[in-house]
């Protein structure tokens, strides 16, 4: 059903190596927790610039793509999938503008971060480039899929 395949709608979400190194990765966790999303595959890794470059291919003509990948290349980052409602959307709402100047106080860059080249967090833009970013980033075997809550109307 149409309210079934929304529930089981996923978004790539990354805290990138500045949110891991101030220590935000159980905040930013228990945030996408708190409103009700469901994790289905988290992992830390130190992602290589061949994987990084492949994950922001669109931005390769930007004149900020080289600092970008040295920056998410600097440290180790927190992957994860979320699963639920319209989850796309939402975390990126939940994450705020891109850039942290533009971003409302309660959202994640608007509560902890100022500078666009370290804005903390990552999130799909789209459900089709969530698809892509979690094939990216986890094998089929890393995703898991499990019942949260014995009630259906609970969410
Ligand atoms: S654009 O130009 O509209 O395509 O860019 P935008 O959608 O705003 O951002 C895409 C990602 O590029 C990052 N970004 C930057 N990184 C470093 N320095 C500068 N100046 C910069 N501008 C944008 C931005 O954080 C986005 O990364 P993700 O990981 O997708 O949030």
């Amino acid at each position: 059903s149409k309210m079934a395949d929304a529930k089981e709608e996923r978004t790539f979400i990354m805290v990138k190596p500045d949110g891991v190194q101030r220590g935000i990765v159980g905040e930013i966790i228990k945030r996408f927790e708190n409103r009700g999303y469901k994790l289905v595959a988290c992992k830390m890794c130190r992602p290589s610039k061949e994987h990084l470059e492949k994950h922001y291919a669109d931005l390769s003509k930007k004149p900020f793509f080289p600092g970008l990948i040295q920056y998410m290349s600097s440290g180790p980052v927190v992957a994860m999938a979320w699963e639920g409602k319209e989850v796309v959307k939402m975390g990126r709402a939940m994450l705020g503008a891109t850039n942290p100047l533009d971003s409302n106080p309660g959202t994640i860059r608007g509560d902890f971060c100022i500078d666009v080249g370290r804005n903390i967090c990552h999130g799909s833009d789209a459900v089709e480039s969530a698809k892509k970013e979690i094939g990216l980033w986890f094998s089929a075997e890393e995703l898991q899929s499990y019942k949260s809550c014995e009630f259906e109307w609970v969410y």
